[in-house]
């Protein structure tokens, strides 16, 4: 694994074409997913050692992309803790038990990893089916995004609650932060152990935060798990919507890539982080609904433009749509694997 694409280009190295795969790749798009779904619950399908190995695996089949990542959600490590999670179809997440007081807070647990031992063992049957072709990465959820459905009981547009939590009770905040951090590490190193060859940590609503409350409030626990990852050979992708601002500040927790949202120029914010930091994305996910001249177009346009740099991981800004049509995913995967530098 440490020679795939996938891991050169997390670790700085020459590869003669950027390594592709994209977040949400194994999901609703999918026409084959759907077959799955509709026979299993959600959670049932996480829990399910084969079933989340079947879903992990079909855009290793179909699309054949360069790295294969977990079926899981975020919100396991909440789950794990003590939260009532569920998925309704077109409600998603919801945890039925909101955790708003210090009694909330302390009722949750934080010696849980062994709860999530049924992701350790999707790992070891995904990896059988791998059998060794391309790398597997592992993830889990920043805390202040998992915080925020936890505080919020499920998804929010403007996250009121949780930002009420931070502003006017910042010691319970940090309270629940602090033991949301403690399990993610001990979960992280759990999937390293089982044997995960990469692992990205999703912060996806940082980007609501002020820039101290994002310093305070989230980079402070991405730092924290970060350092306590068994990371030999392991490289850490930190992403979050927002990166295009806190890249800077991101990179000081020392992950081996950031991934970027689509408002940034990747060059320009790569040549402001430190060497060594490979930079993942930053495709507009929105491409993929458009013509294919225009996905090939920007996909040419963002190599072009990242031509000679090492450190390189094509992705999107964020997720693929559900409704994104499958060809134009695996027409913008075809591109690049035909392409060299
Ligand atoms: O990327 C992958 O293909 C791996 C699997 C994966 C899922 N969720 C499967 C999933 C990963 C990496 C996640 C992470 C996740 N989950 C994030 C961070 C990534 C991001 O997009 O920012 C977040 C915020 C969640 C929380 C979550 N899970 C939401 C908000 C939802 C609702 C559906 C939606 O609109 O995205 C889910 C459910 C979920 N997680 C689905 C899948 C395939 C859909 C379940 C279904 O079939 O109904």
């Amino acid at each position: 694994m440490r020679d795939s694409l996938l891991i050169k280009a997390a670790f700085s190295e020459k590869t003669n074409r950027p390594p592709v795969w994209m977040m949400r790749q194994a999901g609703r798009f999918m026409p084959e997913y759907w077959e799955i779904k509709n026979k299993y619950s959600f959670l049932e399908m996480c829990k399910t050692p084969e079933l989340a190995a079947d879903v992990t695996m079909l855009p290793v089949d179909l699309l054949g992309i360069d790295a294969a990542i977990l079926f899981s959600d975020i919100l396991v490590t909440g789950e794990a803790m003590g939260g009532d999670l569920s998925f309704t179809q077109g409600v998603g997440p919801k945890f039925a038990n909101p955790v708003r007081t210090k009694a909330d807070i302390d009722k949750l647990d934080t010696q849980v990893v062994h709860k999530l031992q049924y992701v350790a063992d999707a790992i070891k049957v995904i990896q059988q089916r791998l059998n060794g072709s391309i790398p597997l990465i592992g993830f889990a959820g920043a805390p202040f995004t998992v915080m925020s459905y936890l505080v919020e009981g499920g998804s929010s547009k403007d996250f009121k609650l949780t930002k009420l939590l931070i502003h006017n009770h910042p010691e319970l905040a940090h309270q629940l932060l602090s033991k949301i951090a403690t399990v993610t590490a001990d979960y992280l190193n759990l999937q390293i152990a089982a044997g995960v060859n990469a692992v990205q940590i999703f912060d996806s609503w940082a980007q609501a935060l002020a820039w101290d409350d994002y310093k305070e409030f989230s980079h402070r626990y991405i730092v924290e798990i970060i350092s306590k990852l068994n990371r030999k050979d392991i490289p850490v992708i930190s992403f979050c919507k927002g990166s295009s601002v806190f890249a800077p500040l991101m990179a000081e927790a020392k992950p081996d890539v950031i991934s970027i949202d689509w408002n940034v120029d990747l060059l320009d914010i790569k040549q402001r982080l430190p060497k060594g930091i490979a930079v993942q994305g930053n495709l507009d996910p929105h491409i993929l609904y458009a013509d294919k001249k225009v996905i090939k177009e920007r996909i040419y346009r963002l190599f072009d433009r990242m031509k000679g740099e090492n450190g390189f991981i094509f992705n999107l800004g964020h997720g693929i749509m559900p409704d994104i049509p499958f060809d134009n995913v695996k027409y913008a995967v075809d591109v690049i694997k035909e392409f060299s530098y």
